[in-house]
C-alpha cells in the first residue's frame, strides 16, 4: 500500500485530522473512537456540537461494532449499495462517542467507494468519523485543492485522491422507525432504495419521497455570492432584474440565447444529472471567484434523477 495511505493512518492513530477522498466529497477525517480528535474536527469546521458525524467503516461486517437492533432492510441496503454513496442511520452501540452522534441514540454509517478511503479504512482497523471537509454551511470540497483553499495547513494531512467521482454528499436514510425515511437525497435515489427495501421511503415530513426535496431550515452548501434559481422560461427577465444590482453569473444547461450570453458570465453545465452533480460545487466556487453581484442558476427538471441536485440548489439559494 502506498506511503500516503500509511501516513494518513499514522496521523489518524495519533489523533490528527486527515482530508480523505471519497466518491462523494472529501471528508475531514478523525479516529471515531478518540474524543479529542473528534473535538478538533468540530473546532476546525466551526460546526455546532449537536450535529452528528458519519462514521466510515471498512465493510458491512463492521456494522455490528457500531449499531444494534439492525433491521433486515438495513443489511439489504448495505449489501446492495456498499461500498457506495449511502449512509444508514441506525441505533448506536452504547460505546459510540456522544461527540460523534451529537448525543443522539443513533449513528450514521457508511462504507465509501474510493480506493484510497478503503485502503485507509482497511489499515486503520476502526471507524473514521468524517464530515465533509468544508467550514460549516459552506460548499463541500470535491478536490484536494478545495480542502487546501478552505483550511490551508490546519489539516494535518491531505490525501489526494483526485476529483470526486460523484461530487455531492451521500444519500442518508434513517432506519430507526417503522418506515424508512430519506434524510438527505444523494446519488442513491428513493426509487433505488424502495426497490431493495420492497417499499417506499418517506420524506421527513411523512410524505412519500417522489420528486421534491424538503425545504431546508438552514442555508447549507452555500456560495458566498447571493444565488437564485430561475425557471428556464424566466431567465431573460431574471437577468434583466439582476443586472441592475451589478455583474451577473449564470449556470445554465439549456442552450443560451446569444443576446443573453453577452450580458453575463455564463457556465455551461451538463444536461445530465450525474454529470451536473459532479461539477456543481466546483461551479459554485467558480462563481465566488468572479466577484459578481449575483449568481443565477437555471433550475433543473423536477424528476427523480435531479432530486439530489435540486436539494443542494435549494440549500445554496433557499429559493427552490
Ligand atoms: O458523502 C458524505 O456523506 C460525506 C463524505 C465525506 O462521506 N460526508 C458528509 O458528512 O456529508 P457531513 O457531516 O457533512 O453530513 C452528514 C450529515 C449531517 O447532516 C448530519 O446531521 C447527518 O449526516 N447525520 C449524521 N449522523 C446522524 C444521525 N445519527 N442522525 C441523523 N442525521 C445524522
Ligand atoms: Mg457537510
Amino acid at each position: 500500500m502506498s506511503e500516503a495511505v500509511h501516513h494518513a493512518v499514522a496521523v489518524l492513530r495519533a489523533g490528527g485530522r486527515v482530508a480523505l477522498p471519497t466518491e462523494t466529497v472529501y471528508g475531514l477525517a478523525a479516529d471515531a473512537a478518540n474524543p479529542h480528535a473528534v473535538a478538533r474536527v468540530f473546532a476546525l469546521k466551526g460546526r455546532p456540537a449537536t450535529h452528528p458525524l458519519i462514521v466510515h467503516i471498512a465493510d458491512a461486517a463492521a456494522l455490528n461494532q457500531w449499531a444494534v437492533d439492525i433491521p433486515a432492510g438495513a443489511r439489504r441496503l448495505a449489501e446492495a449499495f456498499w461500498p457506495g454513496p449511502l449512509t444508514l442511520i441506525l441505533k448506536r452501540q452504547p460505546q459510540v462517542l456522544d461527540a460523534v452522534t451529537g448525543g443522539q441514540d443513533s449513528v450514521g454509517l457508511r462504507v465509501p467507494a474510493h480506493p484510497l478511503a478503503l485502503a485507509v479504512l482497511a489499515e486503520f482497523d476502526g471507524g473514521i468519523a468524517a464530515p465533509s471537509g468544508n467550514r460549516y454551511g459552506r460548499v463541500s470540497p470535491t478536490t484536494a485543492d478545495h480542502v487546501r483553499e478552505e483550511f490551508g495547513d490546519t489539516v494535518d494531512f491531505i490525501l489526494d485522491g483526485g476529483p470526486c467521482r460523484l461530487g455531492i454528499e451521500s444519500t442518508i436514510v434513517s432506519l430507526l422507525g417503522e418506515h424508512p425515511v430519506l434524510l438527505r437525497p444523494g446519488a442513491v435515489t428513493p426509487g433505488a432504495l424502495a426497490e431493495v427495501l420492497g417499499r417506499p421511503v418517506r420524506m421527513p415530513d411523512g410524505t412519500r419521497a417522489v420528486v421534491r426535496a424538503p425545504g431546508s431550515d438552514a442555508a447549507h452548501y452555500a456560495p458566498r455570492t447571493p444565488a437564485q434559481c430561475v425557471e428556464s422560461q424566466q431567465l431573460a427577465a431574471a437577468v434583466a432584474a439582476a443586472r441592475s444590482e451589478g455583474p451577473v453569473a449564470l449556470l445554465h444547461y439549456s442552450a443560451l440565447d446569444e443576446t443573453l450570453a453577452e450580458q453575463l458570465v455564463a457556465r455551461d453545465m451538463p444536461a445530465q444529472a450525474h454529470d451536473y452533480a459532479r461539477q456543481l460545487y466546483a461551479a459554485l466556487r467558480w462563481a465566488d471567484s468572479l466577484g459578481v453581484a449575483c449568481l443565477l442558476i437555471e433550475l433543473p427538471p423536477a424528476d427523480e434523477a435531479w432530486l439530489a441536485v435540486r436539494d443542494r440548489l435549494s440549500r445554496a439559494t433557499r429559493s427552490v
